[in-house]
């Protein structure tokens, strides 16, 4: 393990415990976040992306998103993919050892938002008796949710940013700049994407509690 893959990690850890959330930039090499981009795209020509509408969990989603994604294989050999779940791997252990976070597991998709895809106002873990009525299903043993992005030459004026509340007050606009990732925790900040100008891509992981049957 190189110390200059274990710094920003332990910036990462030391910044979830005071404020919940981090933005790291560099999380991969170039050429990583360029084939990544370009394994999406691959992805999206061979009709591998399906409309994120209608989730693996068969809801309907509506109007809330327009994005276009593919379940990512922990067992896929390209070796961006293997950095990628590398990275996470390292994460995921300096989660459990040194804020306690008992996260087991690592569910990731890639997505493409086309031209002005959006997606609303959501939380990535619902609570117990929420109106949405998901009583059962992994989203409930989300802790962390991390988005990559790997959009080359992002600018503001091309919309597409990450908005997260931060409280009642507070939301910050975090643009989806190639090589970028957000680690926030799922159960605390709601978030959305705004709609964007460009097409943009994005590669996003939940770590897990292991998932128990329900009593
Ligand atoms: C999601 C999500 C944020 C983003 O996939 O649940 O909120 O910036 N993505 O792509
Ligand atoms: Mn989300």
């Amino acid at each position: 393990m190189l110390t200059s893959e274990v710094e920003p990690l332990a910036h990462a850890i030391e910044a979830i415990a005071a404020h919940g959330y981090v933005i790291i930039d560099d999380f991969l090499l170039p050429n990583e976040v360029t084939t990544l981009a370009e394994m999406i795209k691959n992805k999206w020509l061979d009709g591998q992306m399906v409309s994120a509408k209608t989730g693996k969990n068969g809801l309907k989603n509506q109007d809330i998103r327009s994005d276009y994604i593919a379940w990512l294989d922990e067992e896929d050999t390209t070796p961006a993919v293997q950095s990628y779940f590398r990275q996470m791997e390292m994460l995921r252990l300096m989660l459990n050892t040194q804020l306690f976070m008992n996260v087991q597991e690592l569910e990731t998709h890639v997505a493409l938002y086309p031209v002005g895809g959006r997606y609303q106002k959501h939380l990535d873990q619902f609570s117990h008796g929420s109106s949405l009525g998901i009583t059962t299903g992994n989203i409930q043993h989300r802790q962390l949710s991390a988005v990559l992005y790997l959009n080359q030459n992002w600018k503001a004026h091309h919309g597409g940013a990450l908005k997260l509340y931060l409280d009642e007050e507070n939301t910050i606009d975090i643009l989806p700049n190639a090589g970028r990732i957000v680690l926030f925790l799922s159960a605390k900040f709601w978030h959305e994407v705004l709609p964007a100008s460009r097409e943009r891509l994005s590669l996003t992981g939940w770590f897990r509690t292991r998932h128990h049957l329900p009593l």
